[in-house]
């Protein structure tokens, strides 16, 4: 059930309204929905519970320790990208033992930390890394568990930002030089060949690009088995895609359908769990956005509506500093009033205060008619949200708060100037 609603023309967030939220701590204001996050946590898990496997949580989607907590408990595992974001996990409670690290530049001392915590796994992203995390292993007197990270040279579509999956991306080993690579790292003395991984791109709704990428690793698998190899895991990474569109309906919204009706990121992983299961691995996946986008909205204040011989521009206080993403990629998201009016809509540009002709939320967008002092909430703002946010234009970073049920709490303070310096 979607925990974002409209009563009396007023919007909530579970049971609490974000008028409320917005007079008490300002704007502009990031506030998730603890029912939308331990929803996705279980809807995912259940996908998987047919076979062994372990679902990590990408932090970088969303690292506030509060949520990652909260993600913690559900028992699902993370996967991790840097030193800071294995920081971040264990402190908020992640066990070792349910962390991967991922990451296509991995640092000596990255390596070690992971090491010294014994943590499940390293995804490898080159033979070079392999000796490297061997090397540091054998130093810091461990074994270091790692998965070889293919490049199956498939093109996810979408932006060409988050594709990971094509031969001329950065990304992975090519599939021919697994087998060999796997046979080189099963004889060094400090390392623990668990299987293989792939991450082929970000909001991938496609079932075909998903049931191409698990064909092509099953066929992988069984090409490394055929050479007299191991293979007990196999992580199939993230990227599973949500619908930006028509994520909140009402009669006095303009028109918004869903792109995709009925379209769900566990019926998505679900389609291909039995081509991922036939290989006999324990299987691992690596949402992020899939867990947590649709449970935050980004609410901003509008400054100014501001009418031009083409356009209608409301400059509201938030901007690409807070939220890059329609910046970044011209990715969509819907926007609302946060108090809904019978008056007349318009078509309308959403842009924020920073001095960037990029900086905006939407271009040509219907809009009730919107007045200074009005809010307005950013849907689906919970991924690559505030983990992107900068102080770009010495602008201070937004509050985070979290809602459930009734009650809510902030999980971050609006940043002060002296955070500035
Ligand atoms: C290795 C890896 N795993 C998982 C993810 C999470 O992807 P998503 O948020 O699209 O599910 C990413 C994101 O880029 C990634 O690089």
């Amino acid at each position: 059930m979607n925990p974002y609603t409209y009563r009396n023309a007023e919007l909530y967030c579970e049971s609490v309204s974000l008028s409320h939220l917005v007079s008490q701590f300002g704007t502009p204001l990031y506030v998730y929905s603890t029912q939308s996050i331990v929803d996705s946590c279980r809807s995912m898990q259940q996908v998987m519970a047919g076979s062994p496997h372990r679902t990590y949580y990408a932090v970088k989607a969303n690292a506030n320790p509060a949520l990652l907590h909260l993600i913690a408990r559900e028992g699902l595992g993370a996967d991790v990208g840097s030193k800071g974001e294995l920081y971040l996990a264990l402190r908020a409670g992640f066990p070792p033992e349910r962390i991967t690290f991922s990451g296509v530049g991995k640092q000596d001392d990255e390596i070690e930390y992971g090491c010294k915590h014994n943590i499940h796994a390293f995804n490898v992203e080159s033979a070079q890394e392999i000796e490297v995390i061997n090397t540091i292993a054998s130093r810091v007197g461990t074994t270091a568990g790692i998965l070889l990270r293919a490049n199956l040279d498939i093109d996810a579509g979408g932006h060409a930002y988050v594709s990971t999956g094509k031969k001329q991306n950065k990304f992975g080993i090519p599939s021919a030089d697994i087998p060999g690579l796997l046979r080189r790292a099963s004889g060094l003395s400090h390392i623990h060949l668990l299987g293989i991984h792939s991450h082929i791109g970000s909001q991938i709704t496609s079932t075909e690009t998903f049931l191409q990428a698990a064909r092509s690793l099953a066929h992988l698998v069984r090409n490394v088995r055929e050479a007299g190899l191991t293979v007990q895991e196999l992580d199939f990474g993230g990227g599973y895609g949500i619908d930006y569109h028509g994520f909140l309906s009402h009669p006095l919204l303009p028109q918004e359908r869903p792109e995709l009706p009925g379209f769900s990121a566990p019926a998505l992983l679900a389609s291909i769990i039995p081509v991922l299961a036939s290989t006999g691995c324990r299987l691992a996946v690596q949402p992020g956005r899939s867990i947590i986008a649709q449970s935050g909205v980004l609410c901003v204040r509008v400054l100014y509506r501001k009418q031009t011989e083409n356009k209608v521009f409301i400059i509201v206080d938030g901007g690409m500093n807070d939220l890059i993403r329609p910046s970044l990629y011209h990715a969509y998201h819907q926007i609302v009033p946060v108090t809904l009016r019978e008056t007349p809509h318009e078509q309308v540009d959403v842009v924020g205060p920073v001095c960037e002709s990029g900086d905006f939320f939407a271009q040509d967008r219907m809009l009730q008619t919107m007045e200074r002092g009005d809010f307005l909430g950013v849907m689906c703002a919970g991924a690559y949200g505030f983990v992107l946010a900068s102080n770009y234009n010495g602008r201070l970073k937004a509050a985070e708060v979290c809602v459930d049920g009734p009650a809510y709490s902030v999980v971050r303070e609006r940043e002060r100037f002296d955070d500035l310096q």
